[in-house]
């Protein structure tokens, strides 16, 4: 029997590694993934060695990250409950999908992940797994145990020679779930949502209080709705986000503090930073102002919830995700041009956009002589009509019916 495990080199799963090898006596491979969380992996290689891990993997995702996850999320503005741009969600079909792959290729007949039966993670690796491997068999070690208190976690780990380092031995951390596009923290000091997050909770970004007193502007260039460069420079998907997130930490852009509804159905609190992101979408937004026509723009806008909440739930090997993707997509065609953008103490305004494929008519809307371009007349006989049907009800009211 073998296993491919999900295994980031923490504490958690280290002891999951080794508690599959003590309770389903199998052998376990480690896969780790470089999705631009800041960690040195060297260290995960040394210590799935160490215990005995009968193959290891190590492997870059950043550009395929960005490129195939975040880039087409991006493309339609996708945000959850109005507020969370998904940093999570969306790195989890991706390891799920080289989980998959490297079972196939190292003849496993399971994966294993350390998500918890409470949250949202378990439902998301859960479901793309299966989408993609519809035999595959897997393990959640924290809905099986009974290792549910820190004390006993510990305890098992001492006992199984799984090295657990000094400052592990107390209470637990907020939980950190970190990637290219963003760190989230939850739980512990973060679980009463009445109380404010104390500022060393923050990890990537300075506290927009401390930010520089003077704004820097920066342009973002974007075809297809994707951003391609920064300053003229062009750069790579994952270069690109991280470019943003520097410029984001320094001006403290992109936290967040909120209370989201798990798909599984409790609320939860945490907090987010997403600094590259939130510049990306703000910029995104000021290019398809110019060049996304209205009824395109609403009718993204109004699909966008339902998009972001698939994402949310799991669901982006699914045949809806694709089939709103495809339209997204379709949409995105002549969204190219710069944006420019202001950064200044939290913030990220578009101050500037300029696009070949704008839809914006100087000659249309001026204030001033227009040429002949709009006959102001017609206005009359369009809000006429538009308005037959309302004062048709309003003669219906004078007659007093109800
Ligand atoms: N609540 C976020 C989501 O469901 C983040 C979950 C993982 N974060 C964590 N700190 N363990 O996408
Ligand atoms: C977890 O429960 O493992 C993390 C939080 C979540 O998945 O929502």
């Amino acid at each position: 029997k073998k296993v491919v495990l999900a295994y980031s080199g923490g504490l958690d799963t280290s002891i999951i590694l080794k508690w599959l090898m003590v309770e389903y006596g199998c052998e376990v491979v480690t896969f780790t993934a470089d999705l631009g969380q800041g960690e040195e992996l060297e260290p995960a290689r040394k210590k799935a060695e160490m215990m005995g891990a009968s193959a290891i993997y190590i492997e870059d995702l950043r550009e395929e990250f960005v490129r195939d996850f975040v880039m087409p999320m991006f493309r339609a503005n996708a945000v959850y409950e109005g507020q969370y741009l998904l940093g999570t969600s969306i790195a989890r079909p991706l390891i799920s999908k080289r989980l998959v792959e490297i079972a196939r290729a190292e003849g496993a007949d399971a994966i294993a992940h350390g998500a918890t039966g409470k949250g949202n993670d378990q439902v998301r690796f859960e479901l793309s797994a299966y989408a993609l491997e519809p035999g595959i068999k897997v393990v959640a070690p924290w809905r099986e145990w009974d290792l549910t208190s820190r004390t006993r976690l510990i305890e098992w780990a001492e006992q199984h020679q799984v090295q657990v380092p000094k400052d592990k031995r107390g209470e637990a951390p907020f939980s950190v779930d970190a990637n290219l596009l963003h760190t989230s923290s939850e739980g512990k000091v973060l679980e009463d949502p009445a109380q404010e997050a104390p500022d060393y909770v923050y990890q990537r970004t300075v506290n927009p209080e401390d930010a520089p007193d003077q704004p820097e502007y920066i342009e973002i260039g974007f075809e297809k709705g994707d951003p391609v460069s920064i300053n003229g420079a062009a750069m790579s998907p994952a270069e690109i986000l991280a470019a943003l997130n520097e410029y984001g930490r320094k001006h403290g852009i992109g936290r967040l503090d909120l209370v989201e509804g798990r798909y599984v159905g409790m609320k939860s609190r945490g907090i987010y930073e997403t600094p590259g992101g939130t510049i990306w979408l703000a910029a995104h937004r000021g290019i398809e102002s110019l060049c996304l026509d209205r009824g395109a723009a609403h009718l993204k806008d109004e699909l966008m919830p339902k998009y972001a909440e698939l994402i949310y739930n799991g669901y982006w090997f699914s045949p809806e995700r694709e089939m709103l993707q495809a339209l997204i997509d379709k949409s995105q065609e002549h969204v190219r041009g710069t944006a420019r953008m202001k950064l200044y103490k939290g913030q990220a305004s578009c101050v500037g956009r300029w696009s070949e494929a704008s839809l914006y008519s100087e000659a249309h809307v001026t204030f001033e002589e227009d040429a002949g371009a709009y006959d102001q007349k017609d206005a009359e006989g369009f809000i006429k009509l538009n308005a037959l049907r309302l004062r048709l009800l309003a003669m219906r009211n004078r007659r007093g019916q109800p």
